[in-house]
């Protein structure tokens, strides 16, 4: 059996930055991507990343604009350190070659982005996530670290004394099953998107790590909190980025209104994007939408500056909607993008198992509490990537391996035998995946009420049974992407339930979980995160509650969100 001392799992830019740290501390770190490293949803976020590396900046307001972005439940000890630490990764990043956007005098370019008091957004044009994807595959390369590439974890396997053993993974080139021995996994396998029929998100961001996670005996914190970015393609869900409206863009209803004004007097259409994607909403549930859409207007930019800052978008639109955003607005709606919960993690990023750690969008750490600003998803990766990975290595070289029980591979193989050698009838995985995230963007979507989450909590004892009953078409042993999807589809339903059920639960409204029947924020009873544990026995979820970390500055003291 192959053993390594840290194994990461994922390798977007959490991954790959927390692979660096061991390949730093001399430890021996593998990778396991269930995409090639290039292909890692990282690649995705096109606007840019934020860092108080302005001199008329201050880090200390970064951390004020994030905590208020956050609603007032963000850890305020993470947040402090991911905002001191910016700058810091931003020059890091930077040395080892990341071709940031300039300003003429040389200096890194920084745009606005919502809910920002100050220009701190620092891009590649419209490409950033792609770029520092790029800058750290080449760094992961030159290191010669081992990456098991297309590769997808079945299973996180514990030892009888409940540490993490290992891995057992599925080597999707061949059909193999093979196993892993780890004195410690780290789990950066990003968010969940996929839960909802709608989204910015690649078909592979099923959020596996979570499910494994969770039901590793790992709580999950905050799921209820979804984030829909207000500029979606409306055909596609695929993102425009928020530098389209950091560089002037405006929005305006099928009436040509620019309508931000009526919602957020102060900061239009660069407040937080819950404010901004509620107001998108409302408008078209009003009647001032088009097709379920409202509309990105670029043309005052001007052509230079569309193509010189937004060459992305430009094609996106061109290619998926057939508009020019030179000549034309773009059609556009609220799309699930980003899910502020995760596995949840103390500051460095140790989840409570013993050798389990997570971090970026698989991890709630949490510095983005009920809403995540644009700019700190980036953020986040890189720095808890860094902090994670230093911690994790710190803690492999004075652990050991854990029995990896004999068993483990066994129940795996015969799992996949089973769901190969069923008859072809039954339930198709596609369609149960169709109808549950069809359901979760009718009934949890930007406006929530009691009756449409409760009504889509009671479907899921249903939906496990239908999984019990799904059959595959592909019984190949390559590329068998039927065999993924399955495997997938029972992680989506576990998060779909945890996201469900703390929307029930929580009875007020926060950030980007906005209840119509509760529809104020309540602090005395709700300032609190919310975990969703795993319930084996009764296969569901179940709730409990932490509190938030605070760490004494008045100036954090919740208070009215305005923009
Ligand atoms: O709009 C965007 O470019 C996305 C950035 C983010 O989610 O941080």
């Amino acid at each position: 059996m192959k053993s390594h001392d840290l194994i990461i799992v994922g390798a977007g830019l959490s991954g790959m930055r927390a692979a660096l740290e061991g390949v730093k501390a001399g430890i021996d770190v593998a990778v396991v991507t269930k995409v090639h490293p290039l292909r890692s949803h990282s690649c995705a976020a096109q606007g840019g990343i934020n860092a108080a590396i302005n001199p008329n900046d201050d880090w200390r307001v970064h951390a004020y604009d994030t905590v208020k972005g956050s609603d007032f439940i963000g850890d305020e000890d993470a947040i402090d350190l991911m905002c001191e630490e910016a700058p810091i990764i931003i020059h890091e990043m930077d040395q080892m070659g990341t071709p940031f956007s300039r300003n003429d005098n040389g200096d890194i370019a920084q745009r606005p982005f919502g809910g920002a008091s100050f220009d701190r957004t620092c891009y590649a044009a419209d490409r950033t996530g792609q770029v520092l994807l790029h800058t750290l595959w080449e760094r992961l390369v030159h290191s010669g670290t081992h990456v098991y590439e297309e590769c997808h974890v079945f299973k996180l396997v514990l030892s009888a004394d409940g540490h993490v053993a290992g891995l057992v993974v599925y080597d999707i080139k061949t059909g193999e099953l093979f196993t892993l021995r780890g004195k410690a996994v780290l789990l950066a396998t990003g968010g969940y998107g996929r839960v909802f029929l709608s989204s910015t998100n690649a078909t592979t961001n099923t959020g596996d790590g979570m499910a494994y996670a969770m039901r590793a005996g790992a709580p999950l914190a905050d799921m209820e909190f979804v984030q829909f970015h207000p500029t979606g393609l409306r055909t596609s869900g695929i993102l425009v980025t928020e530098g389209a409206r950091g560089e002037g863009g405006y929005l305006i209803n099928a009436e040509g209104e620019r309508f931000m004004g009526r919602y957020a007097p102060k900061k239009w259409e660069l407040a937080s994007r819950d404010v901004v994607s509620r107001a998108e909403q409302t408008e078209i549930l009003e009647g001032r939408g088009e097709n379920g859409a409202i509309f990105l207007d670029l043309r005052h930019l001007g052509r230079d500056k569309i193509i010189d800052r937004l060459p992305q978008i430009r094609i996106l639109a061109m290619d998926l909607e057939g508009v020019d955003p030179i000549d034309a607005p773009i059609p556009v709606r609220p799309t699930v993008h980003y899910s502020m919960g995760g596995i949840r993690t103390d500051k460095y990023g140790a989840a409570p198992v013993p050798g389990l750690f997570a971090a970026g969008e698989a991890a709630c750490v949490s510095v983005h509490g009920a809403n995540r600003l644009g700019g700190n998803s980036l953020l986040d990766t890189i720095v808890f990537g860094k902090i994670t990975g230093a911690h994790a290595s710190k803690y492999v070289k004075t652990a050991r391996l854990h029995d990896f029980p004999a068993d483990a591979l066994g129940e795996v193989e015969e799992r996949v035998r089973e769901l190969k050698s069923r008859p072809d009838r039954g339930v198709r995985p596609a369609a149960l995946h169709h109808e549950m995230a069809e359901s979760m963007n009718a009934w949890c979507g930007v406006y929530r009420e009691v009756n449409g989450i409760a009504t889509l909590a009671g479907k899921f004892a249903g939906w496990r049974q239908d999984y019990e009953r799904i059959h595959l078409d592909d019984k190949s042993p390559i590329f068998n992407v039927d065999l993924l999807r399955a495997i997938e589809l029972r992680n989506l339903l576990d998060l779909g339930e945890c996201i469900v059920k703390g929307a029930l639960a929580r009875e007020e409204s926060r950030g980007a979980h906005f209840r119509i029947d509760f529809p104020n924020r309540d602090d005395a009873n709700w300032r609190k995160h919310t975990l969703a544990f795993w319930d084996e026995a009764g296969q569901t979820i179940r709730l409990d509650f932490e509190a938030v970390r605070t760490v004494g500055n008045p100036e954090y003291a919740p208070k009215e969100r305005t923009y």
